[in-house]
């Protein structure tokens, strides 16, 4: 099997990843695998069992129950399985995204979830966003680029998407949230965020979508042969 090409977008909570690279996903061909939805299936997953995402003990008894399955649809979206029910659509919520952050933590999850991310890699082009995308899950991945944006802009896009779901949306307490899950998603031992030396550093902050995605193909035109 020919080699295939990957493209590993880190960064924090809100930089706009899953965005950009489902449109780029798109555009170029590529399978996108979001894999804050693996562990968030997996916080979805403990907080139902009622273990709280830092009960190790709770975590480590419980963890063989879980099985995750990722399935795409006509569209190309992407289904987290969870013990063979669908709860793509139960894992968006305010409350599931902290889980997820100090449940990803534990090595043990960790451990589960890198060989199912890299057999996706293995058999298909993949745009692969999250955290630990170009330091540990693909550290040889074609292209890696780190994308950002300042916490106050990340917020305000944040509160922006919600209002325009016709959901309530509290400026401050949004901005908390972020900036609580960056120190968590940083701070932890075991593969944190973090730019490695070989990636591309991409701040969204003054760019609107058309003008991240135009700067992300020109970043990946120069290491793959289009
Ligand atoms: O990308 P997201 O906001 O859906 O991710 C939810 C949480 O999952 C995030 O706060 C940290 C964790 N995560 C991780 O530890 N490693 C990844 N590759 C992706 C997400």
């Amino acid at each position: 099997m020919a080699k295939k090409i990957s493209i590993a977008i880190d960064g924090p909570a809100g930089a706009g990843k899953s965005t950009i690279a489902k449109r780029l996903a798109k555009e170029l061909g590529y399978m996108y695998v979001d894999t804050g939805a693996i562990y968030r299936t997996v916080a979805y997953f403990f907080d139902l069992w009622g273990v709280a995402p830092k009960d190790i003990d709770g975590i480590t008894r419980y963890i063989d129950e879980l099985t995750i399955g990722i399935e795409y649809d006509e569209e190309g979206v992407q289904h987290m399985i969870m013990n063979g029910m669908d709860v793509t659509g139960d894992i968006r919520t305010p409350e599931i995204s902290q889980k997820a952050s100090l449940v990803s933590a534990h090595a043990i999850v960790r451990d589960m979830l890198l060989d199912m991310q890299r057999d996706v890699a293995k058999q298909h082009n993949v745009i692969m966003d999250g955290r630990d995308i170009g330091t540990v899950v693909l550290p040889k991945a074609t292209v890696k680029i780190f994308l950002t944006a300042s916490a106050e802009v990340r917020a305000r896009r944040r509160c922006d998407e919600m209002l325009a779901k016709g959901m309530k949306a509290d400026y401050n307490k949004v901005l908390k949230d972020i900036q609580q899950r960056d120190y968590q998603d940083t701070h932890r031992e075991v593969a944190p965020l973090k730019m490695c030396r070989d990636s591309i550093k991409l701040d969204t902050s003054d760019l609107d979508i058309d003008g991240v995605i135009a700067a992300m193909k020109e970043i990946i035109a120069k290491k793959v042969p289009q």
